[in-house]
């Protein structure tokens, strides 16, 4: 197994606030982790750490292998890692994210919104950037689309277009959190299906979501995260059919819209 993201004893504090209490999280290659638990329990500020949009204030991330930062030594004897921006620039290429608004350039056309990050960060050619981005707008069932501005679009499409934009990058790993959340329901599904087809294609996935119908599905492994530790974790029948901690059944028994599947056994 060839581990994409590995996390060791991942701690952030804002001010005294310590959301991420000591994260130990490996994701490899075309795994899909779902990562579920109560608002303010620190699930996008772990996302938000990966790509580090967040630095970390304690702990390791590797990405492929590579351990991110540099160790430097303070006058207290402590050690401390830093995160040099040149470093991060790199880092978020390779780490897709998509958000749950969805941000995309309004005085831009759809294709021109997916070519931009693979034109001005990765620096490839018009030509190679519109191919890439038409591919990766076919994907998500929008190639007919390319020429219409964001605002023409239904929510649902705006977000695939966000997942196309992400994709086009050729990320190692991506990224969701809530990207369903701030869409109208009868929109929820089809942004869903875009990303279960991602997993079926051995994308490497963490997806943070509330809709536990779609973790159970999409899951390789769902972690319950509770005051920023990792409470429960394991397939999604362990987790979410038969969870053993206390805090992990009140959280399922509080998404009472997600039917226990009939188990033959
Ligand atoms: N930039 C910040 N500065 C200060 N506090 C922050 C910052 N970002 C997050 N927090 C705090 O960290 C805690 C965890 O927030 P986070 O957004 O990670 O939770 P979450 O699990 O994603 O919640 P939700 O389900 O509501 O999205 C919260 O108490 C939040 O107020
Ligand atoms: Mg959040």
């Amino acid at each position: 197994m060839e581990p994409i993201l590995k996390i060791e004893d991942l701690h952030k504090s804002f001010g005294r606030l310590e959301v991420l209490k000591g994260i130990d999280l490996t994701v490899n290659k075309g795994e899909t982790i779902v990562l579920i638990g109560s608002s303010g329990s620190g699930k996008s500020t772990l996302l938000r750490c990966v790509n580090f949009l967040e630095l970390p204030s304690q702990g390791c991330i590797y990405l492929k292998g590579i351990l991110q930062g540099t160790e430097k030594s303070m006058k207290s004897g402590k050690t401390n890692r830093v995160y040099h921006e040149s470093q991060l620039c790199k880092v978020r290429t390779q780490v897709g994210m998509v958000f749950q608004h969805f941000n995309l350039f309004p005085h831009m056309k759809v294709l021109e919104n997916v070519m931009e990050g693979p034109k001005t960060v990765l620096r490839i050619s018009q030509k190679e950037a519109e191919q890439r981005a038409l591919q990766y707008l076919e994907k998500v069932g929008l190639a007919d689309k390319s020429q219409s501005y964001p605002a023409r679009l239904s929510g649902g499409q705006q977000q695939r277009v966000a997942i196309a934009r992400a994709l086009a990058m050729e990320p190692d790993i991506m990224l969701f959190d809530e990207a369903t959340s701030a869409l109208d329901p009868e929109l929820v599904g089809e942004v869903l299906l875009a990303i279960k087809e991602l997993r079926d294609e051995g994308m490497t996935m963490i997806i943070v979501t509330h809709e536990i119908g779609f973790a159970y599905s999409v899951a390789d492994k769902i972690l319950f995260l509770h005051h920023g530790k990792i409470h429960e974790a394991g397939t999604p029948d362990e987790v979410l059919v038969r969870p053993k901690e206390q805090r992990t059944k009140e959280f399922l028994a509080g998404h009472n819209q997600f039917q226990i599947p009939q188990h033959s056994e």
